[in-house]
């Protein structure tokens, strides 16, 4: 088995196991949050990947986390990613959006209020605004009776997503946003029935799936979730118990696919793959990008059946066919990832111009 193999499940038919990774690029009108014409260019060039997930999509503007990110809300925003989907489709690929809710992990001078969170617990660190990096300002702790509108936003987006010709829609659960802030014990105080025990902490993600699985289906809903990851200042000591418990919830329902970043920190993988029979996307969070021999040892370990690339399909759009091809990878400078320019998106060429012939799979 190797990642240009072809992956079957009932929800999902990929031509391959490299999946694009979320990755924020910073290139939306930040007064509209609507995608950069480019970008469904920028997507139809990455067709080849198995699966592309989005960059992070806000499902309110309240969980816009940084200058330059799309939103999945308004009319202007659907149309913009529709030219985006079927970009991609012409190509024969497939695009889940991320969507996602920053939470606490946003400022007031990037979408003009201050943030939310579950308890009002402040991020250490700084955050980059407009065009420099700030302190970050306690968030405003959720009312009990607020949770309810944010579960919907998701829904809505979700609804969105599809109408805007998205195959699904993978919801951000990692990386220490608003959903991940509820699981995490250090930014979860509350005491009420979004807190106080593993089960209280569990129940918004779990809310948020159930909606979105109601709305759209859940052959079409997805969730990424980083245990232990101590990124945004998330600490999260109990990871195992906090977890095999939502995993446990989730066996409910038949998810397009659960996506777990590994760290160096927890090693969540072993653990975790046993506990879920369903498809499983890895990636993993480390100095240097996700390789393709990383790659293939999750696959053969039998730790993941699609792994998901993110940095090296920045400066490399035809990936699986250079893995199949053993070409030489091209470097994206870091200053490029994200930011309102426009270099460094879609002028990274492809190394096989006919890159088509090989349909995106070894085996074509
Ligand atoms: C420029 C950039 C933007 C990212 N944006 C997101 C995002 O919007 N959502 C998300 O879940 N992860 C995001 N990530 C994390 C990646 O999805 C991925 O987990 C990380 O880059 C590690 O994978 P890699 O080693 O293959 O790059 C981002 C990473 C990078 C480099």
């Amino acid at each position: 088995m190797t990642l240009l193999e072809p992956f079957h499940s009932t929800a999902i038919q990929l031509p391959n196991r490299v999946a694009m990774a979320p990755m924020t690029r910073g290139r939306a009108d930040d007064k509209t949050g609507v995608p950069h014409p480019l970008t469904a260019e920028y997507y139809a060039q990455r067709a080849c990947a198995g699966l592309i997930v989005s960059e992070g999509v806000w499902v309110t503007q309240t969980g816009k986390s940084g200058p330059g990110i799309p939103g999945l809300v308004t009319e202007q925003q659907v149309a913009a990613w529709r030219a985006v989907t079927e970009a991609v489709h012409e190509k024969g690929g497939r695009i889940f959006a991320q969507l996602w809710h920053a939470g606490r992990v946003s400022h007031p001078d990037v979408m003009g209020r201050t943030p939310v969170a579950p308890s009002a617990v402040r991020q250490a660190g700084r955050i980059f605004v407009a065009d420099s990096w700030v302190d970050t300002v306690e968030p405003r702790e959720l009312r009990e009776d607020e949770i309810g509108g944010v579960v919907q936003d998701f829904a809505t987006a979700a609804r969105r997503a599809v109408e805007a010709g998205f195959d699904g829609v993978e919801l951000h659960g990692a990386n220490g946003y608003l959903l991940q802030e509820f699981l995490a014990d250090n930014t979860n105080r509350r005491q009420d029935r979004y807190g106080g025990s593993v089960a209280a902490r569990l129940r918004f993600p779990l809310e948020v799936v159930e909606a979105v699985a109601a709305q759209i289906g859940v052959a079409k809903v997805a969730l990424r979730i980083s245990p232990g990851n101590p990124e945004n200042d998330i600490v999260e000591d109990d990871w195992k118990e906090v977890y095999s418990r939502l995993l446990a919830e989730l066996r409910r329902y038949e998810l397009a696919y659960l996506h777990v970043i590994d760290t160096p920190e927890a090693e969540a993988l072993a653990y975790l793959r046993p506990l879920w029979p369903g498809v499983l996307i890895a990636n993993l969070r480390s100095e240097e990008p996700t390789s393709q021999r990383e790659g293939e040892s999750l696959i053969e370990a039998g730790l993941a059946d699609v792994v998901a690339f993110g940095r090296l399909f920045i400066a490399n759009p035809d990936l699986p066919v250079r893995f199949a091809l053993g070409a030489p990878l091209a470097q994206a400078d870091h200053d490029v990832y994200y930011g309102a320019r426009l270099d460094g998106y879609t002028d990274f060429p492809a190394f096989e111009p006919d890159s088509a012939k090989f349909a995106c799979s070894a085996r074509s």
